[in-house]
C-alpha cells in the first residue's frame, strides 16, 4: 500500500520504518528539517534500539522516503497521524495544536477512498470532531482511530509485533470498509495471530488512555506500598514478588522506585482527568490525582533520603547521578524523574554530576545548569554519594569493590531497587533502596 506518516518523532519515525518493513511504500513527513535530513540519510534522530539498522535496511529498497513537504501525502491511500499531543502549558489538558495542524495540512491532498488513521494519544471526542473536519473537505475520505501502544526502547518490535491492534471506526462495525484497509496494512502481524479489535471511535481513544492510566496506577500502587514498607521495615521487592505470583496481579510494572516519567504516562493521566472534567465525569478519575501525587512524592523522597545518606546536609556535597533518561534504552528525558531529582539536589546546594550512556545531550538542553560527564568512571570520582536513578544494564553491573576506590565516601542510593544490597554492603557501602530495609 502507499502510506504517508505525518509526524516523525518517537512514534512516527518508528512507525514509518516499520510500515516499510511490512512491505508498504512509505513517505514520512515532518516540519522539522533537521529530523527529516537525518532520517533521509538513514540516521535515527533519537536513540531507539534497532531503528537505525531498520532505516538502512528499508531505505536500500527504496520503499521509504522522508520530506518536509506535506504535498507528498498526495497519492497515498492511508495517512497515519503520528504527531505529539504534549501537556498544555499551565494546564493539565492535552495540546492538540499539532494534531489539528497535521489534519488541516493533509486536507488538500486527500482523495476519495483515502483513510486517515489517528495514532496520537488524544482526549476522547477528538476523533469524531476530526472526522467532521475531514468529511467537510473530502466527503469520501474516512477517519479511523488506531491507538499505538509502543514502549520506547522496544518501539521497533512493539510495532512489528504488537500485542493487539485496535481499530476505532465511525460505526464501530466489523464490516466498515476501513477495517479491510487496515487489515491489509497490518497483514503480516495479523497473519501471526495478533488479536484485533474493532470498536467505535470513542472506545478506541479511551483504550489508550485507560491502558496508560492502569499502568501508572500499578506503578503508584507499588510505590505506595514502598512507603508503607519503609515505615514498617518491610521489603517492597519481596512483597512485589509475592503478590505478583498471583496471575490476576502479575509481577510486571510492580517495580517500586523513583516512579514513572516520560512523554506518555504523566501527561496522559493528567489529560485524562482534564477531559473527564469536561465530560462531567471527573469523580470517576479522582483516584488518578492520587496516582500522580504518589508518583511526584517519590522524587522529593529521594532528595530527603540523599540528605539523610550524606549525614550532614546536601550543601557542597558531590553527588553523582547514574542515569538521566526516563528509562533505560532511551535517550528521552521528557519528565524524567532522574533528571528532576538531579535538578532538585542541585537547587538545594549539592554539586551534581550526571552521567548517562545516551541521554546527556537531551539532558543538557533541558537542565543546562547541571554538570554532565559521559565517562562513568570520571563521573564517579570523589563522589560523596552515588544515586542510581535509571537502571541501564551497565549501572546494574558496576563492581562495588572497584567503585569504592574512586568515590570519596561509599554511599549508594538505589532508586530502582536493582542492586543486591548484601553485595554492596559487604563491599563496604552504605546502601539505601526505596522501600527496602
Ligand atoms: C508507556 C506505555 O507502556 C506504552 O504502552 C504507551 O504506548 C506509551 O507509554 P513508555 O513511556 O515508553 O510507554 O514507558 P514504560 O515502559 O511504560 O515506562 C514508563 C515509566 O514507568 C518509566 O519511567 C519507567 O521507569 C517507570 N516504571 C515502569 C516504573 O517505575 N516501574 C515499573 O514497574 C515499570
Amino acid at each position: 500500500m502507499r502510506i504517508s506518516v505525518i509526524g516523525c518523532g518517537y512514534l512516527g519515525a518508528v512507525h514509518a520504518a516499520c510500515m516499510a518493513k511490512l512491505g508498504h511504500s512509505v513517505v514520512g513527513i515532518d516540519v522539522d528539517e533537521r529530523k527529516i535530513a537525518e532520517l533521509a540519510s538513514a540516521k535515527a534522530p533519537f536513540y531507539e534500539p534497532g531503528l537505525e539498522e531498520l532505516l538502512k535496511d528499508v531505505q536500500e529498497t527504496g520503499s521509504l522516503t522522508f520530506t518536509t513537504d506535506i504535498s507528498a501525502a498526495a497519492g497515498s491511500n492511508v495517512h497515519f497521524i503520528c504527531v505529539g499531543t504534549p501537556q498544555k502549558k499551565g494546564e493539565n489538558a492535552a495540546d492538540l495544536t499539532f494534531v489539528d495542524a497535521a489534519v488541516q495540512g493533509l486536507l488538500p491532498y486527500l482523495s476519495s477512498g483515502d483513510v486517515v488513521v489517528g495514532k496520537s494519544t488524544v482526549p476522547v471526542g477528538t476523533a469524531s470532531r476530526l472526522a467532521g473536519v475531514i468529511g467537510q473537505s473530502e466527503p469520501e475520505a474516512h477517519l479511523v482511530w488506531n491507538p499505538e501502544f509502543l514502549r520506547e526502547g522496544h518501539a521497533v518490535s512493539d510495532t512489528l509485533r504488537p500485542d493487539r491492534l485496535v481499530y476505532g471506526v465511525s460505526d464501530g462495525a466489523e464490516h466498515n470498509p476501513c477495517v479491510e484497509v487496515l487489515d491489509e496494512v497490518y497483514a503480516i502481524p495479523l497473519s501471526t495471530g495478533t488479536p484485533r479489535l474493532v470498536t467505535d471511535l470513542p472506545t478506541a481513544e479511551l483504550v489508550k488512555t485507560a491502558a496508560n492510566s492502569f499502568l501508572a496506577t500499578k506503578i503508584s500502587f507499588i510505590n505506595a506500598m514502598a512507603e508503607l514498607c519503609d515505615a514498617a521495615g518491610a521489603d517492597v521487592t519481596r512483597l512485589a514478588d509475592a503478590i505478583g505470583l498471583d496471575d490476576r496481579i502479575g509481577r510486571k510494572f510492580l517495580n517500586a522506585g523513583i516512579g514513572f516519567g516520560g512523554g506518555c504516562l504523566p501527561k496522559d493521566i493528567r489529560a485524562f482527568m482534564a477531559r473527564a472534567g469536561e465530560l462531567g465525569a471527573d469523580q470517576a478519575l479522582t483516584f488518578l490525582r492520587e496516582v500522580d501525587a504518589i508518583n511526584m512524592r517519590r522524587r522529593s523522597r529521594v532528595v530527603e533520603l540523599t540528605r539523610e545518606l550524606c549525614g550532614d546536609g546536601l550543601l557542597g556535597k558531590r553527588i553523582t547521578v547514574l542515569g538521566a533518561a526516563f528509562k533505560p534504552e532511551s535517550d528521552d528525558v521528557r519528565d524524567s524523574p532522574a533528571l528532576s531529582i538531579a535538578a532538585q539536589l542541585q537547587l538545594q546546594g549539592a554539586v551534581v554530576t550526571v552521567t548517562d550512556p545516551k541521554a546527556l545531550d537531551n539532558a543538557a538542553r533541558r537542565f543546562p545548569e547541571l554538570q554532565y560527564v559521559q565517562d562513568v568512571d570520571l563521573a564517579l570520582e570523589k563522589a560523596d554519594a552515588v544515586l542510581l536513578l535509571t537502571e541501564w544494564t551497565e549501572y546494574k553491573e558496576l563492581d562495588p569493590h572497584l567503585l569504592a576506590k574512586s568515590v570519596s565516601a561509599p554511599r549508594i542510593l538505589d532508586g530502582r531497587n536493582v542492586l543486591d544490597p548484601a553485595k554492596w554492603r559487604s563491599a563496604g557501602w552504605q546502601y539505601r533502596g526505596l522501600g527496602r530495609p
